[in-house]
């Protein structure tokens, strides 16, 4: 848990120009010139100022069963809609609308296995295997507004699932398949599903993950699913309960799996799926998005940001499973008619240049990443890179966590041969997509997210709302709202409320600190409430201690998190232990192996402290800004409330 990554600090001086050809070949040049205006940040204010009219454009790049009424409806803040009255589904403009161009027949994912299976689809392939997972499901009884949910390895039957729900109307809600039972448990329970899509299982440094293990134990603790769809995929050994389990290989070879499926009109703000993601207190909320603001704000945002285009090979190498998946590995690229790129295993597996080799075999041109994941490849060294061509890039990706500016430097470096721009994005499930990060015409500042995009306003501000002073820290929040933002929480519309509406006015809370510097730069400090960033992954502390106090040794639990050299953070938990228990080393290890086995190896905490008393207020809540200041040796600010 030492040398942790510097942590970014406005710093001026450093900045990189991007070459005259990037600025001149990207798209947010080519219009920039059609709206007769000369520079970027121009540009900006003119889609603040006409904020409508900018969306419009961007929805009219894509095509819709019916227009809409209103772009935006703020009738009933803050549940905003937007494209009200307009008839569309995403799957339209991700895949049938390119059935009718000469990309029918464009490569629209190359996929390649841990094991090194590669396969590959084109837009016209891609269209069949939705359409028969679409008839299995409608088969099953799966209606417009059903809720699925899908447990699955990174493969890309996880994607035509995804769309095949989305295809007939029904909201897709993905559980990241390094979640375990409890997770999965909790959330199929929130959403009430009747149908599960899974696999056997799927690798991961040449592991079996037993996912249908973790299903039937997760089945056994929620009563809701009545079928649950199995994709063979590790080959390992499973059980199939009769008359709930059903293998998809079996069903896809059925008339059933017809390979035509008409695609459901959906109103522009019917639902399209429910993310899970942790937040301060409680269980993981329900984030829900829909059909048509998500759609344009996504390949509005990939378009102008990583600059795609028809030659483009791209590849965002994060989960499906998580927002960064959904957005961006899946709907977006479709949606642009792009070819990417979906990689199942480790990074370093079976050595460090697995991704080098995956960049230089199939050409890749934009690779999207985590700060995590390069600081994890920059441990190896740069032989590794060095041995493959990786002259086909053109633009890099950052999403997750600030990246901090030694891992910048690497990326650029080392692996854009100082050619690529870094596209450092910053967002969240809830906003859907980019709402911090440069164009590729912009001048970068290592760490710095840069400022907001088109049609974005975004500042720093004082817990009243008042702007912060250049290079002051400060609460970020967004100004207005934007198509694809989160519509409500799934089940609990009050908690959307209270969570990101009601501390300040008429502004989302993003949950985040940040700094402006006095060029207008954001520096995204972190977040400010009890959510920890693993490896770039969100998990909240109270799901952490949950899953430790459902150990029987267990009384109560804290978990923080500290500065960590490659996961930016690692959990750390204090125990106590009930009466009749000790601490041992040996209790900490199965402590750590029960978390891991409740929720997922992700969320296993790197080290456990047993502790007779927890920090806590008058009214009970635990101090864990106390806990933390105490494991770093810091100061521990204002303990007023402190309970004796
Ligand atoms: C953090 C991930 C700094 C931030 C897309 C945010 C970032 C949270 C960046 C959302 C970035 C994401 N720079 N911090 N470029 N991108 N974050 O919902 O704290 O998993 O609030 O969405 O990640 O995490 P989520």
């Amino acid at each position: 848990m030492t040398n942790a990554p510097d942590v970014a600090a406005p710093n001026t001086s450093d900045i990189y120009q991007p070459s005259a050809e990037i600025v001149e070949q990207a798209n947010v040049t080519a219009y920039m010139r059609q709206k007769g205006l000369s520079s970027y940040d121009e540009l900006h204010r003119w889609s603040l100022e006409n904020n409508e009219a900018f969306w419009s454009d961007m929805a009219n790049e894509l095509e819709w069963y019916q227009p809409w009424d209103k772009v935006l409806d703020d009738s009933n803040k803050p549940f905003f809609k937007w494209f009200t009255g307009a008839k569309t589904n995403i799957v339209h403009n991700a895949i049938d609308r390119h059935l009718k161009t000469w990309r029918k027949n464009k490569l629209a994912l190359i996929w390649e296995g841990e094991d090194g299976e590669q396969r590959s689809y084109s837009y016209f392939s891609l269209n069949i295997e939705v359409s028969k997972i679409a008839n299995v499901l409608k088969s099953m009884g799966v209606k417009k507004g059903d809720v699925v949910t899908i447990y699955m390895p990174r493969i890309p039957e996880l994607m035509f699932s995804m769309l095949a729900c989305a295809k007939i109307g029904a909201a897709h809600s993905v559980v990241y398949g390094g979640f375990s039972e409890a997770a999965l448990a909790d959330r199929l329970a929130d959403a009430k599903s009747k149908v599960l899509i899974t696999a056997d299982g799927g690798f991961m440094r040449n592991k079996v993950i037993e996912l249908k293990k973790i299903v039937d134990e997760a089945l056994a603790r929620t009563p809701t699913v009545q079928t649950c769809l199995v994709f063979k995929r590790a080959g390992n050994a499973v059980e199939m309960v009769q008359g709930r389990d059903l293998w998809m290989h079996d069903l896809l070879n059925l008339p059933i799996a017809n390979s035509s499926c008409p695609t459901e009109e959906m109103d522009a703000e019917d639902m399209l799926f429910i993310l899970y993601t942790s937040g301060t207190t409680g269980k993981p909320k329900g984030v829900v998005h829909t059909h048509g603001g998500y759609q344009v704000g996504t390949s509005t945002t990939l378009k102008y940001v990583f600059d795609v285009k028809d030659e483009d090979r791209y590849w965002c190498a994060a989960d499906p499973g998580w927002i960064t998946g959904h957005s961006f590995i899946v709907y977006a690229p479709l949606i642009l008619g792009a070819t990417s790129i979906m990689y199942e295993g480790a990074p370093n597996y079976p050595y460090p240049d697995r991704w080098w080799q995956i960049v230089a075999r199939t050409g890749v041109t934009v690779l999207y990443t985590a700060p995590t994941a390069i600081r994890g490849l920059m441990r190896f060294g740069e032989l590794w890179p060095s041995r493959h061509d990786m002259s086909s890039l053109r633009l890099l990706g950052s999403v997750g966590e600030p990246i901090n500016p030694e891992a910048w430097r690497w990326f650029y470096q080392v692996i854009g041969g100082e050619r690529c721009p870094i596209m450092d994005t910053w967002w969240q499930t809830e906003t859907g997509h980019f709402m911090i990060t440069p164009t590729p015409v912009m001048p970068l500042k290592p760490g710095s997210a840069t400022k907001a995009f088109l049609g974005i306003e975004v500042d720093v501000v004082h817990e009243d709302g008042t702007p912060c002073e250049p290079n002051e820290d400060g609460l970020l929040v967004i100004k207005r709202p934007w198509p694809g933002m989160m519509r409500t929480v799934l089940n609990d519309p009050q908690r959307y409320v209270d969570t990101y509406w009601a501390r300040l006015p008429d502004m989302y809370a993003a949950g985040d600190s940040a700094r402006k510097d006095e060029d207008g730069y954001i520096w995204v400090i972190g977040r400010l409430d009890d959510v920890i960033k693993v490896s770039g992954y969100r998990l909240g502390t109270a799901e952490v201690e949950s899953a430790l106090v459902s150990h029987p040794a267990v009384a109560e639990a804290a978990a923080i998190g500290l500065p960590h050299e490659v996961k930016g953070n690692a959990i750390h938990a204090f125990v106590m232990l009930r009466s009749g228990f000790e601490g041992s080393h040996e209790l900490e290890e199965k402590l750590r192996a029960h978390v891991g086995h409740e929720l997922g190896p992700i969320a296993r905490p790197d080290s456990i402290t047993f502790t007779l008393s927890l920090p806590k207020t008058r009214s009970g809540k635990i101090m864990r800004r106390v806990l933390k200041a105490r494991a770093l040796g810091q100061p521990e600010g204002d303990i007023s409330t402190l309970e004796e």
